[in-house]
C-alpha cells in the first residue's frame, strides 16, 4: 500500500522499484511513491499552462444550448469532437462540466479556475513536462516493472480539479481508454498539490486488476501479459468489459463512443474494499491498467493540480495499439519512446 522512495537506496537506479515495491505493485494493482519528485516547479509551469488558456480560442464556448437552429449546434458538437481527438499533438484546454452558463454560452468564472484538463502532448512540446516524463527516474521505474520491450509515452494532461466544481470521475480502468492487444497501459499520477479526501484524491480496489480470482469464471478476453511465476504468486490478470473507442477511426468530427466487450469481466466498485489514498505534493502513484479506480468531486476551495501521462507496450510483437482508440498517433507526434525519447522543445519563454 505504502512505500517510499527511500527504500531505493539499496544499490538500485534512483527510481526503481526495490523488490518489495514491486511485490505490492503487482498485489495491490497501484503503489504510492512517497518524494518521488520536487512539486514546486512542476506546479508553478502547470499553473502558466493553464493561465494560457484563452478562451476565445475555444470551441466549447461558442456552444450555445437552447438554439433552435439542430444544423448549427451539430456543427458545434463537430468541432468540439476534432478538437478533442486531434489534441494528441497539442496542449488543448477541456473545461468543467460547470463552467460554461448554458444560457449564454461564456464562461461563469476566470479562465483559469475553468479548465478540467489541458492535454495531450505536454510530454514532447513542454520543456518542464518533457524533463519530468522523460528523466532518469522515470525511465528507471519503469524498467523496475519488468513488464515493458519498448514503452511509448502517451496522453499525458494537467488535470486541475478545480475548486468547488472539480468533477468526480466514476470508477474505470484506464486499458479501457488505451487498448492495446493485450492490454499494457500502466499510468504515471504524480501529485503537484496535496491530494486529501475533500479535494477528490483517488480511491483504489486493491487487487481488482486480477478479478476473477476464480480461474473457471476466466472467458477468452485479451489479458495483460505476464511471465508464468507472476501469474502463478499473484493471480491472473484481468481484461477490460469496454472500451473507449472513435465512432469512425479517420473521421474526428465523429466523436467517440463506449464499445462492451465482455460481461464476464466483473467491474463492480466495492466501497467496504476501497481504499482512499489521500497524498502529499510529490507523491508519484502507479497505476496498472486493469485497476479500478476513481475520484470524488472536489468539494473544497482548493484545487487539486496533478501531471499525468501512460505508458504502452510499443512493440507490435507483443502488444497491438488500436485504430479505434480514441487517441491516435499522428506523423508529426507519433507516440515518444520512453528509453529513447525525441529531441527536448525549447524550454519555456
Ligand atoms: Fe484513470
Amino acid at each position: 500500500m505504502i512505500s517510499t522512495a527511500t527504500e531505493t537506496s539499496t544499490g538500485l537506479a534512483p527510481g526503481a522499484l526495490t523488490p518489495s515495491q514491486l511485490e505490492q505493485f503487482r498485489k495491490d494493482g497501484y503503489l504510492i511513491l512517497h518524494g518521488f519528485f520536487d512539486p514546486a516547479p512542476i506546479l508553478a509551469r502547470a499553473r502558466d499552462v493553464i493561465q494560457s488558456f484563452d478562451p476565445a480560442a475555444h470551441p466549447l464556448t461558442k456552444f450555445v444550448t437552447g438554439s433552435d437552429d439542430d444544423s448549427t449546434k451539430e456543427n458545434e458538437e463537430h468541432v468540439g469532437n476534432a478538437y478533442f481527438l486531434e489534441s494528441g499533438d497539442s496542449i488543448r484546454f477541456f473545461l468543467e462540466e460547470g463552467a460554461v452558463d448554458p444560457k449564454t454560452g461564456q464562461l461563469n468564472r476566470q479562465p483559469d479556475l475553468a479548465v478540467n484538463k489541458a492535454g495531450h502532448a505536454l510530454h514532447v512540446l513542454d520543456r518542464t513536462f518533457y524533463d519530468l516524463s522523460f528523466s532518469d527516474k522515470v525511465q528507471n521505474l519503469v524498467r523496475s516493472l519488468e513488464s515493458f520491450t519498448e514503452p511509448r509515452t502517451l496522453q499525458s494532461m494537467i488535470i486541475c480539479k478545480q475548486p468547488s466544481i472539480g468533477g468526480a470521475v466514476p470508477p474505470h480502468n484506464d486499458s479501457t481508454f488505451l487498448y492495446t492487444d493485450p492490454p499494457s497501459a500502466t499510468g504515471l499520477w504524480f501529485a503537484l498539490e496535496d491530494c486529501t479526501k475533500t479535494n477528490g484524491c483517488l480511491s483504489f480496489l486493491p487487487g481488482s486488476h486480477r478479478w476473477p480470482l476464480d480461474s473457471h469464471q476466466q472467458g477468452n478476453e485479451q489479458r495483460p501479459k505476464e511471465d508464468r511465476d507472476v501469474k502463478e504468486n499473484y493471480g491472473v490478470p484481468r481484461g477490460v468489459n469496454k472500451r473507449f473507442v472513435r465512432k469512425e477511426p479517420t473521421n474526428t468530427s465523429a466523436g467517440t463512443t463506449f464499445e462492451e466487450l465482455s460481461v464476464s469481466e466483473e467491474d463492480a466498485w466495492r466501497d467496504n474494499e476501497a481504499r482512499v489514498e489521500e497524498c502529499k505534493a510529490g507523491t508519484l502513484v502507479l497505476i496498472h491498467g486493469s485497476v479500478l479506480h476513481k475520484s470524488e468531486k472536489n468539494l473544497s476551495d482548493r484545487s487539486r493540480y496533478i501531471y499525468t501521462f501512460h505508458a504502452i507496450e510499443g512493440d507490435e510483437s507483443k502488444a497491438k495499439y488500436d485504430e479505434k482508440n480514441w487517441l491516435q498517433p499522428t506523423k508529426a507526434t507519433p507516440f515518444s519512446k520512453l528509453y529513447n525519447p525525441p529531441p527536448a522543445p525549447a524550454p519555456a519563454a
